[in-house]
């Protein structure tokens, strides 16, 4: 199982990544701009995420055609191993992530909304597909359906490009999903402390607590 945390916001992530619960961070130009940063900001955001124990942090490029998505993934690619790049799943972006996996670069082909397009990341060679399971939801679409039929065409397959979910808005959809084979999952930081929300755990652990203080040493 990997757990990533979609968030360029260090304050809200620190806590969360010291639990080593999580592989890393996910990013994309919205990201960042929700934290009020910049594409500039990878190479720090790059530095603290790793410092924090993350094994992998996903960058997205950004341009307008498919030279540009593979220098700018080069580049990203050049701050350290553990980068990831994410390139949105257009027709050049599709072309770009090939190139990239085809330079041994992994790659996460983003924005993804049709089970023809994990065909096409299979073709690619990407490392991940992520679908974005809310905006499908919100768009009037059976996500659950969608993604779950992206997932069995990279498994019938046999491909190596896993399904990493993306626009998670509750555990309940993981957990769905989870049953079905899915085992990478990013999510908003909110969202992630929802794992930690049960509140028959809560009262288990302070009536343990209790017991140990009222208990004969
Ligand atoms: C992923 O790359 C996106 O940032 C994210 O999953 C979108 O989530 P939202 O649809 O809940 O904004």
């Amino acid at each position: 199982m990997r757990l990533y945390l979609d968030t360029a916001d260090r304050e809200a992530a620190k806590d969360l990544l010291s639990t080593g619960l999580f592989t890393g961070v996910t990013t994309n130009p919205t990201v960042l701009q929700r934290s009020g940063l910049g594409v500039g900001d990878a190479p720090d955001i790059y530095e603290w995420a790793v410092a924090a124990g993350s094994r992998e942090v996903f960058f997205q490029v950004w341009g307008e055609n498919t030279a540009t998505l593979v220098e700018r993934g080069e580049e990203l690619r050049s701050l350290g191993d553990e980068v990831v790049v994410k390139v949105v799943a257009s027709r050049a972006g599709s072309a770009a992530c090939a190139q990239l996996s085809a330079r041994g670069i992994p790659t996460l082909l983003t924005a993804v909304y049709a089970p023809g397009q994990a065909i096409v990341a299979a073709a690619a060679g990407a490392t991940y597909i992520a679908p974005y399971l809310g905006r499908l939801n919100d768009a009037g679409r059976d996500g659950i359906a969608e993604v779950t039929a992206m997932h069995e065409v990279l498994r019938a397959t046999g491909s190596a490009t896993k399904v990493l979910l993306a626009s998670i808005r509750d555990v309940t959809s993981m957990v769905t999903l989870a049953r079905r084979g899915l085992d990478c999952f990013t999510m908003a930081p909110d969202v992630a402390e929802r794992f930690f929300a049960e509140r028959l755990t809560a009262t288990a652990v302070q009536d343990f607590e209790d017991a140990v203080r009222t208990m004969s040493a």
